[in-house]
């Protein structure tokens, strides 16, 4: 009966209401705009293959707490590209292919370490979420400049993901520190 309910308030709402197709007429605010989308969308990729091949490497003691790590990080960074490519489409921008990313990513690619050590893959996504946390405050600082709400709320759910990634490997990395 209770499930029945919801069913029906949730058949009853109204479809949300079209997304604005251009968020800017001004030229050079709507070229900044789309490049920041350009430039996160590369960063979101290859942090998520940075994870991918964190998981794949890592060894030692803590190879099933970094596995886990990379895993869930690995699927949410993908989460994230997907999300910022609908809105990149929504508002009239092209999305692109992985030859384009090393050419518009600002945080770049870390190689994880041969020997897949544990704290040093730990180290190196602290760094990588340092970046995505100053990018993401920039991006939302700009979008909301221009009046384009609809990317501010986008931008700034993305960043309380990217602040508790942040966290998280901060926590890892005192962990990992306090048992060695
Ligand atoms: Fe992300
Ligand atoms: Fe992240």
């Amino acid at each position: 009966m209770y499930k029945h309910s919801i069913f029906l308030r949730e058949a009853q709402t109204p479809k949300e209401t079209k997304v604005v197709q251009d968020p800017t007429s001004n030229e050079e605010e709507r070229e900044k705009l789309l490049e920041y989308f350009r430039t996160s969308i590369a960063d979101e990729f290859l942090a998520a293959f940075q994870y991918r091949q964190g998981y794949n490497v890592a060894s030692g003691e803590h190879k099933a707490d970094i596995e886990n790590e990379m895993n869930s990080h690995y699927f949410e960074e993908l989460g994230h590209a997907e999300k910022l490519e609908e809105r990149l489409k929504q508002i009239g921008g092209k999305t692109f292919g992985p030859d384009k990313w090393k050419e518009y990513t600002r945080a770049g690619y870390t190689e994880p370490p041969e020997d897949g050590n544990c704290l040093q893959i730990t180290i190196d996504n602290i760094e990588g979420e340092k970046k995505a946390v100053s990018y993401y405050r920039e991006f939302a600082e700009f979008a909301n400049k221009i009046g384009d709400y609809g990317t501010v709320n986008l931008v700034e759910g993305i960043l309380a993901d990217e602040e508790k990634h942040l966290h998280e490997f901060e926590e890892l990395r005192k962990q990992f520190v306090d048992e060695n």
